[in-house]
């Protein structure tokens, strides 16, 4: 028998009422904001694919239907496509959901906080590790997607794994942040973690991002973890109850991490992506340099160790 444990399933929070990013996120949800041509949602659901995931758990609210009809066949749109012979079109659409991925919704009644998110999923997730993927924490991985990355940390070490980053001191109050003891390269065991400090507070400056392998143990320690930080349950408060009794280990994933769910890092993310796009990439190019070469200098051709975060 091998002895290999796969993560195969990937939770998707997108209950959330994305106030940072009203009036665009009133009707529609932040995870369906395209960046280029792509909604968020459908990234991370891309990244999680690529981490051999095979069942995408979205946990949805009342107002998140489009993402539901994202993922679901819309047979008509495919007929006139057929009709019309555009057959890339066609590709596009059919490869939104690879062959032999699945896509389950469970609802969040009530935005009670991620940790309360993330425990909705239990009764699809079992008793499994799994990964946890917020959207709008988009990460372009360059070659290895940021969730791959840690699947193979995770394979390794048999223990829920947290992606961090480094973050600028005076932003810790935004973040979870941990206090990690080194182990190897880019990677810490987790000593402490503590919601939004503080900067004068704050243990480190290594923010958890939104990407997460755990144990199932956090579902139990979720059960009976009281409201936190803003009224919420807090998955960060659950996490510093599982390190007390297992191995915890924060991994500082190789990439360029853009903040979507506020305005200036989806700008950031919308342009970096249209640099890096097939089609776009010339063009946008040469109109960056048309419309800023006087102020700002030439847009150089790409080079992705140059990548501005
Ligand atoms: P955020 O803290 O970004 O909150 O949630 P938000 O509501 O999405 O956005 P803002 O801050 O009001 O602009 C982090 C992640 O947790 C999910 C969100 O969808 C997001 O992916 N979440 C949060 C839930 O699924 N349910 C909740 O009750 C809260």
């Amino acid at each position: 028998m091998s002895n290999r444990i796969r993560i195969r399933k990937a939770v998707f929070p997108v209950a959330g009422l994305g106030t940072r990013f009203l009036p665009a996120t009133k009707a529609n949800p932040k995870e369906m904001l395209p960046v280029v041509d792509k909604p968020l949602i459908q990234y991370a659901a891309e990244e999680a694919v690529a981490a051999g995931v095979d069942e995408l758990v979205f946990v949805t609210s009342s107002s998140k239907r489009a993402i539901e009809d994202h993922f679901d066949k819309n047979f008509e749109l495919e007929a006139e496509l057929e009709r019309k012979g555009k057959t890339e079109l066609l590709n596009i659409v059919r490869s939104v959901v690879p062959r032999g991925i699945s896509c389950v919704y469970v609802r969040q009644a009530e935005a009670l906080g991620l940790g309360h998110a993330v425990l909705c999923a239990r009764p699809v997730v079992g008793n499994e590790p799994f990964a946890v993927i917020l959207a709008d924490d988009l990460i372009d991985g360059g070659d290895q997607p940021c969730m791959a990355q840690m699947a193979a940390a995770f394979e390794y070490n048999r223990c829920s794994v947290l992606g961090v980053e480094e973050v600028p001191h005076e932003e810790t109050e935004k973040y979870g942040i941990v206090e990690a003891d080194p182990v190897d390269e880019g990677l810490g065991r987790v000593c402490g973690i503590v919601e939004k400090p503080k900067p004068a507070a704050a243990p480190s400056c290594l923010a958890v991002v939104g990407r997460y392998i755990l144990t199932p143990r956090i579902f139990d320690l979720l059960e009976n973890t009281p409201r936190g930080a803003g009224g919420e349950i807090q998955l960060t408060d659950a996490i510093a109850a599982l390190l007390l009794e297992e191995q915890v280990l924060a991994y500082q994933f190789k990439g360029v991490r853009y903040d979507c769910g506020s305005k200036l890092g989806y700008l950031k993310a919308t342009i970096e992506y249209a640099l890096q796009h097939e089609e776009l990439s010339e063009e946008f190019r040469s109109y960056l340099n048309r419309r800023f070469c006087s102020t700002a200098g030439k847009v150089e051709k790409l080079d992705t160790k140059k990548r501005a975060g």
